[in-house]
């Protein structure tokens, strides 16, 4: 299982390093659950010197396509695996949405990642319009295409899959656990033989309530939890609920 924590753009250095304390001492390193954090980009380098020690891993939140140069105010794969990052989330909505990704660019994030040879996480999900015409599965396979046009079903397969729906991001509305199996059953689908073992995980409204149904689902290998994960008490009970399993 895996447990990741989108922390977003909260919180200063100081709620950072707090959060990380609290979350190093109350995590039990359990070897069947893989515990990532993403802090906002300035705070990562401080989080991880607390966490490594500790079985957690720290990613960035967003990533550049370009390597290096002429390329004001981004941040490149190689910087953030410099730092210490094991991970990088890709084509979150709230980038899709508010800073203009396409497909087309996530999937050259996704490229650009593992390149370096950092894991991307790359997030797919349907707007509420698109979840009421139906359209849910059309999205994802669509969104999931777009990357393997670009890095190939290996090159896919190799990363993790967040699946979440957008109407669901931030609402306290999670989706149904049983709907969100047979999403990830679609998605599992699209990844062929060579994806047997690629994690996919649920994002959405996570928290210490809903995870544990969420988690006993097939095909639901973790959450992506964003505001829940940062409170450490209530992150830490989503961990032991994955690590239950
Ligand atoms: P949420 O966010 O848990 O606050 O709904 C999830 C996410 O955006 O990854």
């Amino acid at each position: 299982m895996l447990v990741a924590g989108n922390w977003k753009m909260n919180g200063l250095l100081n709620d950072a390093e707090h959060l990380a304390e609290k979350l190093a001492s109350g995590n039990t390193q359990n070897r069947n659950t893989e515990v990532i954090i993403f802090p906002p980009f300035l705070h990562i380098s401080a989080v991880a010197r607390i966490v490594q020690k500790f079985d957690i891993k720290t990613g960035g939140q967003n990533c550049s396509v370009a390597e290096s140069g002429a390329n004001t105010g981004e941040i490149s794969c190689e910087m953030l695996l410099d730092i210490g990052c094991s991970h990088v989330i890709v084509g979150h909505s709230e980038r899709r949405s508010l800073h203009g990704e396409t497909d087309a660019l996530v999937a050259k994030k996704y490229a650009a990642a593992l390149d370096v040879g950092l894991t991307p996480i790359l997030c797919v999900g349907e707007s509420l319009e698109q979840h009421n015409s139906g359209e849910t599965e059309e999205v994802v396979v669509r969104q999931l295409s777009s990357v393997r046009e670009t890095v190939g079903l290996g090159g896919l397969c190799s990363g993790i899959i967040a699946y979440e729906p957008l109407w669901s991001i931030g609402t306290g509305r999670a989706a149904l656990p049983s709907k969100v199996q047979s999403v990830h059953e679609t998605i599992r689908s699209c990844l062929g033989d060579e994806g047997a073992k690629t994690r996919i995980v649920y994002g959405g409204s996570l928290n210490s309530q809903n995870s544990a149904a969420m988690f006993a689902e097939k095909d639901i290998d973790g959450g992506l939890v964003g505001g829940a994960s940062l409170q450490a008490e209530e992150f830490l009970r989503i961990i032991k609920m994955a690590e239950r399993l």
